[in-house]
């Protein structure tokens, strides 16, 4: 796919000091495929930055911590292959989300692929609100892709053929709709599953009103309990490696035949919880989810 991508002509960065303040001054060069991946910073969306600029992408690394962002930055381009920027921007913030978008489209003038990846675990186990009143984990691991995907969709649609890649997981657990912001009986390993669950279900809408547009939308299962920032918090031992997880982004990021609307376990097509392919269910989330950013 990067071969056949049409070559994009970047534009003069824009400065947004502290929430979108690239510290970089490189710039994607002809012909070179950009790449935007939130959660850059740490564990699985760290790894997937390396390897995508050590095989001559342009990274958009994303994350909050700008001193893990400048490290990733600075390791990439010591590599000498391929490039990178960082951006901080709180994906618990919709504010801040628009203005991270906004810094995206005035210094990029192509995207091919977006990979909604940053994310918050099971941990901490307390229940945790935005400052505009959401439950963290559905803001930070569901609602910022959907914002920030709807944002940068216009990019998105002028570098097709291009790919949305939202990383979700198997610990998908369904949707109560009775008490989506968990004020009764929270656990956080319920508020991941159904942050993560909704993240598939958005997948599924997303890749079908995108059908025939040259933009495909596809979920996944990365590997299951790799040593991230997430994992470890848990005081769990690791079950697989952050280069397996890391392959199977990769294999949706490049590989020709995965087609749109999927959602993949590591590299292999999987099924996500029944609650994901119920239509009134999804039609019911979608509505929640605009309201709640704050898009039609
Ligand atoms: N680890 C696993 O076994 C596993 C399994 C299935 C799925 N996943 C999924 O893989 C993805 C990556 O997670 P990981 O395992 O690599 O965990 P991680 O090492 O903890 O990385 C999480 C990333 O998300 C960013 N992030 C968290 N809260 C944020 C916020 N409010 N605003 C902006 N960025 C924020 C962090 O940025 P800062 O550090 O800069 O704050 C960090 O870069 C997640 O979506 C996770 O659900 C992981």
């Amino acid at each position: 796919m990067f071969r056949r991508m049409a070559i994009g002509i970047v534009a003069a960065a824009t400065m947004i000091p502290l929430l979108a303040s690239a510290q970089s001054p490189a710039r994607p060069t002809s012909g070179q495929k950009v790449v935007l991946i939130t959660g850059a910073t740490s564990g699985l969306g760290r790894e997937v930055a390396v390897r995508l600029a050590a095989g001559g992408a342009h990274v958009i690394a994303h994350g909050r911590d700008t001193s893990r962002g400048r490290e990733v930055v600075d390791e990439i381009t010591k590599a000498g292959k391929g490039s990178a920027r960082f951006y901080a921007a709180d994906l618990s913030s919709n504010a801040d989300i628009r203005r991270f978008a906004t810094a995206i489209l005035a210094d990029y003038q192509r995207l091919d692929v977006l990979v909604n990846n940053a994310g918050i675990g099971t941990v901490p186990a307390e229940r945790e609100v935005t400052k505009e009143g959401i439950e963290s984990r559905m803001q930070v691991n569901y609602l910022s892709g959907v914002l920030l995907t709807r944002l940068l969709l216009p990019r998105l649609l002028s570098s097709a053929p291009s790919r949305v890649v939202n990383v979700s997981s198997l610990s998908a657990s369904p949707i109560n709709f009775d008490d989506v912001m968990m004020e009764q009986g929270f656990s956080g390993g319920r508020a991941y599953g159904q942050s993560k669950l909704s993240q598939v279900m958005f997948t599924i809408d997303l890749a079908a009103e995108l059908e025939g547009k040259g933009v495909t939308v596809n979920a996944l299962h990365p590997a299951t309990m790799m040593p991230t920032g997430m994992v470890l918090r848990t005081g769990r031992p690791a079950r697989s490696t952050i280069d397996e997880g890391a392959r199977a982004v990769l294999h949706l990021i490049q590989d020709a035949g995965v087609g749109t609307g999927q959602f993949y376990v590591g590299e292999t097509l999987g099924r996500a919880n029944a609650q994901a392919y119920d239509v009134d269910a999804r039609a019911r989330l979608k509505r929640l989810s605009e309201q709640l950013v704050g898009i039609r």
